[in-house]
């Protein structure tokens, strides 16, 4: 039974992917979101998810890892598109349309995109029932929807791509092994789009609840992007090196929010589990076990507490000078 429930939770984390795994023809692309989201589209056309798709490719840097890679064109490169751009199949041909967009982080919009929109037949909102809007998003998140309350998938999303889990890619083309990333501060700063339930006029802000929420689950997913990454480690060399630092380092931190919310079941669990992750090279399967787990743990966690409680993590969290890029308004 319990096997059962972790399966469950197991398929439900990992569910429709986006991101790194996106499935290219459920894409419907940014301009169609942008139809009724257009201040979303504004904001997120002046951050680097839009701009690398014409910049990346022209890049000093991309032409580099590309010769050391032998790739001749980044564009119909698979390992560099599913990161860089978002790709589209349309008849027989897939192609990238733009760069990071909508859907990479809220997932492939083709299921949901209607249902999401309407409002359960209704003409407008105000027409819609408590009942049937929660049936609606219910709904929409089977579909794949990954709403702004789902955290541990978002992280997942981002993490997807902000760790570079391919050692030939690190080794031997020189690509930097991941970014310095943390969910409060790379998604407060130029990423930030609160624009549509204030209607434009106000970029909202995270509350401190929702921050602290983001920090804790930020920091677990880190380190389980960290061991999985360890885990596809075959050869003593930079990429190696660079995820068991980065490893060391996250569980370090969770160690640190461990003791500053002692009474948290699943943070205990989480660094139990941490002490059996050994970050030795070719030890996958150990490694994607105690990361599985950890996934397990994580979930759980963010069903459980809404961070109102967890005022003792405000000294750890970034504060808004170290917000990457500045927030549109
Ligand atoms: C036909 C108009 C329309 C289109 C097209 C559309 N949306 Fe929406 N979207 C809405 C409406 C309306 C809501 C708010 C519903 C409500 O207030 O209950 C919404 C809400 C959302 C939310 C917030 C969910 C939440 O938890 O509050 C996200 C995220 C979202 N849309 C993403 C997208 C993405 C990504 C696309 C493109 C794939 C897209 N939308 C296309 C109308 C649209
Ligand atoms: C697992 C995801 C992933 C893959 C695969 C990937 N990249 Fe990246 N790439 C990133 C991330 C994340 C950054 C930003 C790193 C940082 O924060 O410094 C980046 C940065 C870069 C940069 C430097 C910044 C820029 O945009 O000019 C270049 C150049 C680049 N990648 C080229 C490539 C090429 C070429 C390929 C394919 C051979 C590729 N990448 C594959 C995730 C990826
Ligand atoms: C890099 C990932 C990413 C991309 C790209 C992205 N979003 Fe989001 N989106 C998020 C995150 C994370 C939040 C919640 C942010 C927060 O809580 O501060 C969010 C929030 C939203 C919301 C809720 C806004 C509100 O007022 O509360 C809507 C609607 C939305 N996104 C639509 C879109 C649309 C449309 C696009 C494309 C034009 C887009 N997103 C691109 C990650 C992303
Ligand atoms: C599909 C892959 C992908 C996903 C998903 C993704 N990113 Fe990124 N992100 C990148 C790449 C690649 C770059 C580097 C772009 C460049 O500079 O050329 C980047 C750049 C950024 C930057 C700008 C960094 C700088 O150097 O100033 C921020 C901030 C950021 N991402 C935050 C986020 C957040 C927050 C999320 C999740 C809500 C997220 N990203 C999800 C691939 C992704």
């Amino acid at each position: 039974m319990k096997m059962a429930v972790a399966g469950a939770i197991i398929a439900l984390v990992s569910g429709t992917g986006a991101s790194a795994d996106t499935n290219p023809k459920k894409i419907e692309g940014p301009d169609e979101c942008a139809e009724c989201h257009r201040d979303e589209a504004t904001v997120w056309r002046s951050t680097h998810h839009f701009t690398t798709f014409r910049k990346m490719p022209r890049s000093k840097q991309a032409k580099k890892i590309s010769r050391k890679m032998k790739i001749k064109r980044i564009k119909s490169e698979s390992l560099c598109l599913n990161c860089h751009f978002t790709n589209q199949t349309k008849g027989k041909k897939t192609e990238p349309i733009a760069g990071i967009s909508c859907e990479l982080c809220h997932s492939e919009g083709k299921d949901w995109i209607k249902v999401h929109a309407e409002f359960s037949g209704n003409k407008k909102k105000e027409l819609e029932s408590k009942a049937q809007a929660r049936a609606r998003w219910q709904k929409s998140e089977k579909l794949g929807l990954i709403r702004p309350s789902a955290l541990y998938k978002l992280a997942k999303n981002c993490y997807s791509c902000h760790v570079v889990p391919q050692e030939k890619l690190v080794n031997v083309g020189g690509h930097p092994a991941g970014s310095k990333f943390e969910l409060v501060s790379w998604s407060q700063g130029e990423v930030r789009h609160n624009v549509w339930y204030t209607k434009g006029e106000e970029n909202k802000k995270a509350t401190p609840a929702r921050k602290r929420m983001m920090f804790l689950v930020g920091a677990i997913v880190e380190y389980e992007t960290a061991i999985r990454a360890v885990g596809k480690a075959t050869k003593k060399k930079k990429y190696a090196v660079k995820m068991a630092k980065r490893a060391a380092k996250a569980r370090k931190k969770l160690r640190a929010i461990a003791k500053a919310l002692p009474k948290v079941e699943e943070l205990k669990k989480i660094v139990a589990l941490s002490k059996k992750a050994k970050l030795k090279l070719n030890n996958d399967k150990v490694l994607t076990r105690v990361a599985d787990k950890i996934a397990v743990e994580a979930v759980a966690l963010v069903t459980r507490y809404d961070g109102k409680r967890f005022a003792k993590l405000d000294a750890m969290i970034p504060k808004p000078n170290k917000y990457k890029g500045k927030p549109a308004k």
